[in-house]
């Protein structure tokens, strides 16, 4: 009985997971890096839940066909089809984005703020949960996830498509980039 059940509960699964429209079977294997709803619980994993769809799918299909450098979604995303990327791309714009805010000193949230009021505000907004059209959130984002990622946009080794962006992260000041990425990863709202 118990196995009748089970392998009805399996059935029940595969076929949900093989329809169009239902990605949650999917969307839960992200889970174990970028936690529930795409909240993730600690840095150098980024939270992904409530980010821009057009963002999440422009750059998973980088990945995907190796235009965009990264250390793992490459990978994971090669076995993908478009149209899931495109499906798992509408399921996390649809979830709630959830700031971590992360304490920082003092004298480093000044310094970053500062930064940030100059260089950042006009695209990613004073706290960032006020970005322009396409940009993604980073308030409350993990501060060690964006540092790793202004280190790669101020580089020239990895390929980070995004013009602009590349050009304000290599316009900052070296001592400034940990500072602006923990001044965002401390907003609350
Ligand atoms: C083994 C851990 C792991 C799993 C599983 C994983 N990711 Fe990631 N993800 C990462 C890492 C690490 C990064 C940072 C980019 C990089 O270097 O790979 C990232 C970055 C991202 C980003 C960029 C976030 C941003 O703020 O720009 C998106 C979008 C994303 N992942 C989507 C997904 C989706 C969708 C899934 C499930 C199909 C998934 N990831 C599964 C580790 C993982
Ligand atoms: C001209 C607009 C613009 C400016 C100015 C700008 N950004 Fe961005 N930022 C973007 C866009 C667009 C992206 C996504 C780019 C991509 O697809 O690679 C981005 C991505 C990011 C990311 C990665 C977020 C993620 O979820 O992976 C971080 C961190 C970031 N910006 C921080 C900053 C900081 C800090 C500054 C100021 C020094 C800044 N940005 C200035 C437009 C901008």
């Amino acid at each position: 009985m118990y196995k009748t059940i089970l392998s009805l509960l399996l059935i029940g699964l595969t076929g949900a997971a093989q329809a169009r429209g239902d990605i949650e079977p999917l969307a839960r294997t992200c889970n174990g890096c970028h936690g529930v709803g795409g909240v993730s619980a600690s840095g150098p994993m980024p939270s992904i839940g409530g980010l821009p769809k057009d963002y999440l799918r422009q750059i998973m299909k980088q990945w995907k066909y190796g235009e965009r450098s990264a250390i793992t979604m490459d990978r994971i995303l090669k076995g993908f089809s478009d149209d899931q990327i495109d499906d798992l791309a509408e399921y996390f714009s649809k979830q709630r984005w959830v700031p971590s805010p992360q304490a920082a000193p003092d004298a480093v949230l000044a310094k970053g703020k500062t930064a940030a009021s100059a260089n950042c505000r006009d695209c990613h907004g004073l706290t960032g949960n006020d970005p322009d059209v396409g940009v993604p959130r980073i308030n409350g984002q993990w501060a060690r996830y964006m540092e790793l990622e202004l280190m790669k946009y101020r580089s020239g080794e990895f390929k980070m498509t995004h013009r602009k962006m590349k050009q304000a992260a290599r316009d900052m000041k070296p001592e400034d980039v940990s500072a602006t990425a923990r001044y965002y990863g401390a907003q609350s709202k």
